[in-house]
């Protein structure tokens, strides 16, 4: 076996919720070679031990003993920062959970550190991986719906009161904008391009937690065109991305959209791909005709670690770097800034 041919050695930093979900990937394909674990919290020795993974309390250790070829970033988001940047001195590639960091200076700096070393971060917004955000892409971008004009986006869901015990999660900081609807706004730059400026209402009636648990943000994006997500994590409702895509085994799956991209030529609902137009252009009798885009479905976790392979192994550009996790962090955080403000905001303001 040649070594362009051998498992890619990847370790994983913070063996919480979602390092343990990507241990889990890397453990069930033979082109990963999940090398070591490290987290200081007391139960990660064990749980490392199950795995016949190394375990190390501290990350820089890990780093510098057993050399991964590539790191899983998978601590709380405030230490983002930290570790990313430690790979990045030792050149080894990073691919960070997301959002990126938790504000745009610390960001910023990971965007700094990747371009001052010559290595590679991929940000881990895994729904971008998913083989039917290509498929919506490629026809958006190829004319299928003519003109973008207009965008409705839901991310519409109940979380069970359990979720809030941790108090980050009812603080700034926390809440389904920061949690969830940066997902939402990432798939929206993915499918709709760059968010010039964003303008915003939230409200936290329903639980009354310091931070919001409904917004509704319109955006303007940079081709023009206008949308609105309207979120919330205390309704009960269908539309969520996680219920909508089918991509997450915890979730019911309902066969409904989450994201209607409407343009002059039709329209295309996501997920279920269903392009829509009229038969003969338009017009109040004009019937509808319903077509649906074919793909071929895969894991988009899985897939995110294999395209972190290439980009470790083969040069590949990451399908989000740092600069465009920080993009998409900026637009998210512009919804609170416009909700105090009462004011749009220019997401340039915040990002540059
Ligand atoms: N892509 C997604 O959909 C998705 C979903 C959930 C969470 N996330 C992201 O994943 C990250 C982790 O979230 P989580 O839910 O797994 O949190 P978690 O609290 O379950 O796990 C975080 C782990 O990091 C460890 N840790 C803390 N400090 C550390 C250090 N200095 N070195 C090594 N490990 C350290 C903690 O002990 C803990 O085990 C966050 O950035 C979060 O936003 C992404």
């Amino acid at each position: 076996m040649t070594n362009a041919e051998k498992p890619v050695r990847i370790a994983v930093v913070g063996t919480g919720f979602i390092g343990r979900r990507h241990i889990s990937f890397l453990k069930g394909d033979s082109i990963f070679d999940p090398v070591a674990g490290a987290d200081p919290a007391p139960e990660a020795k064990a749980y490392l031990a199950s795995q016949d993974m190394p375990h190390f309390s501290d990350y820089r250790k890990m780093l510098d003993e057993v050399k991964p070829e590539g790191v899983v970033v998978a601590t709380p988001n405030a230490i983002h920062e930290e570790v990313t940047i430690a790979c990045l001195e030792r050149g080894i590639p990073a691919m960070v959970e997301k959002p990126i960091a938790h504000t745009i200076e610390s960001a910023r700096k990971i965007v700094d550190a990747a371009k001052r070393h010559k290595v590679p971060v991929l940000v881990g917004h895994h729904r971008r991986h998913n083989p039917l955000m290509r498929v919506a892409r490629e026809f958006i971008e190829s004319g299928g719906i003519g003109q973008m004009i207009a965008i409705a986006a839901y991310d519409l869901r109940r979380k069970p009161e359990s979720y809030y015990k941790a108090a980050w999660r009812r603080e700034p900081g926390g809440g389904p904008m920061l949690i969830n609807g940066i997902h939402d706004v990432d798939c929206l730059r993915a499918l709709c391009g760059e968010i010039e400026s964003v303008m915003a209402l939230t409200a936290n009636r329903a639980r009354g937690f310091p931070v919001e648990d409904t917004a509704a943000v319109t955006f303007r994006f940079e081709n023009g065109a206008l949308g609105n997500l309207t979120i919330s994590d205390a309704v009960q409702a269908p539309w969520a991305w996680e219920v909508t895509s089918g991509e997450e085994p915890d979730y019911p799956y309902m066969h409904e959209d989450t994201y209607l991209i409407c343009g002059s030529e039709g329209s295309l609902a996501v997920p279920t791909l269903n392009h829509w137009r009229n038969e003969n252009g338009g017009g109040r009798a004009d019937p509808f005709i319903r077509k649906r885009l074919f793909y071929v479905p895969a894991d988009p976790w899985v897939e995110e670690l294999r395209h972190f392979t290439r980009i470790i192994r083969h040069g590949e550009k990451p399908l989000l770097d740092a600069d465009g996790g920080t993009r998409t962090l900026a637009a998210t955080l512009a919804v609170a800034e416009s909700a105090k403000s009462g004011r749009p905001v220019a997401v340039k303001d915040l990002y540059s």
